[in-house]
């Protein structure tokens, strides 16, 4: 800057400082703005009205007093503009009890259902459809409804201390959701039409298809003149609302204690090289009517037990039990 430079420049200079300082500071609405305005005008370094008065020393003697006296005045305006920013975000911040309402918010992260509810809600979701009304049963169970009822009798390999999470005397962690077929029977006369799913507990060595615990869907279905050909319906179109249009369903001759005859049943379906069995069922066992007081020469009935898990694993490709019990919010993001 020359020395000999004249006067109204220099105070056009500084008319657009202030102006530029107020625009600024008005429109500050937080109190972060307002520290960067400050910096930016009134700093003590670098701020543009200490840059204006470092001008002052240059100017000849003779416009000196003319600039000094409009300097001074831009200099109070600033001042007031600056403690009216300041105290007006102030002023916000205590209207709202101390917050400060101008911060950027925290979104909430959303989270969703587990695969498995999923799994559960859709099983629930398509029965329905069909007719089947939800009955739930205990986790802990006694020995009459997880055995004896189900006709599976005391010297039976699946009541093995070393197969099963045995409590107190007579009571267990139930081993099959096959429970709540006889708590529906005992409390509610033919026809029933129910499914029922929830945890088992099997004392199994957990890695990648086992583990000590998972959850089964039971489904039961009693009438007169309930045949084979219904149950192989309702479970086909249950695949095929579950899995897709071209689902294929197969039934293996089996054994249960509480179904005659007994099956396991398999599906294959698009993109599947292998039939993948999926659980078991039957036709009830008239010993079973027999232990829960229903006529087995009035009604027939049909029943199924599948593997949630299987269901849910197979549906999306998952290849690891133990992932859907690991809880990581990477894992069950994708879902
Ligand atoms: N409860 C059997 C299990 O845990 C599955 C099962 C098989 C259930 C046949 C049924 C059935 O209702 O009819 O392996």
């Amino acid at each position: 800057m020359s020395s000999t430079e004249s006067l109204e420049p220099a105070l056009h200079e500084l008319d657009q400082l202030q102006a530029q300082a107020a625009q600024a500071f008005e429109s500050a609405t937080t109190a972060d703005a307002v520290e960067v305005a400050r910096i930016e005008y009134l700093g003590q370094k670098q701020g543009r009205l200490k840059a204006a008065q470092e001008r002052l020393k240059t100017l000849e003697p003779a416009v000196k007093r003319a600039y000094g006296q409009r300097f001074n005045g831009v200099k109070q305006a600033l001042e007031i503009a600056f403690d009216a920013a300041r105290s007006r975000v102030e002023r916000r911040t205590t209207a709202a009890g101390g917050i400060d309402v101008t911060l950027p918010g925290v979104a909430p992260r959303l989270g969703h259902r587990h695969p498995l509810t999923q799994t559960a809600d859709e099983l629930i979701d398509i029965f329905g459809r069909f007719g089947f009304a939800v009955a739930r049963g205990p986790e802990v169970e006694d020995v009459r409804h997880n055995f004896d009822a189900l006709n599976i009798p005391p010297v039976h390999p699946a009541r093995d201390p070393l197969d099963n999470f045995y409590l107190s005397e007579g009571t267990m962690l139930r081993s099959q959701t096959s429970t709540i077929q006889i708590r529906v029977m005992e409390s509610q006369p033919p026809p029933v039409r129910v499914i029922a799913m929830g945890r088992v507990y099997r004392p199994d060595t957990v890695d990648a298809t086992h583990s000590f615990m998972f959850h089964q869907v039971e489904g039961l279905m009693v009438d007169k003149g309930v045949t084979m050909a219904d149950l192989k319906t309702v479970l086909r179109l249950f695949a095929r609302s579950y899995l897709g249009e071209d689902v294929q369903i197969r039934f293996r001759p089996s054994f249960f204690p509480f179904t005659e005859p007994s099956v396991e049943v398999d599906m294959l379906w698009h993109g599947g090289d292998r039939w993948v069995e999926m659980g078991g069922a039957g036709m009830v066992d008239p010993n079973v009517f027999k232990a829960v007081g229903y006529e087995p020469e009035q009604v027939t009935g049909f029943a199924f037990g599948l593997g949630i898990e299987r269901l849910c694993m197979r549906r999306h490709g998952i290849d690891d039990i133990r992932l859907l019990y690991q809880n990581d919010v990477r894992f069950l993001d994708q879902f």
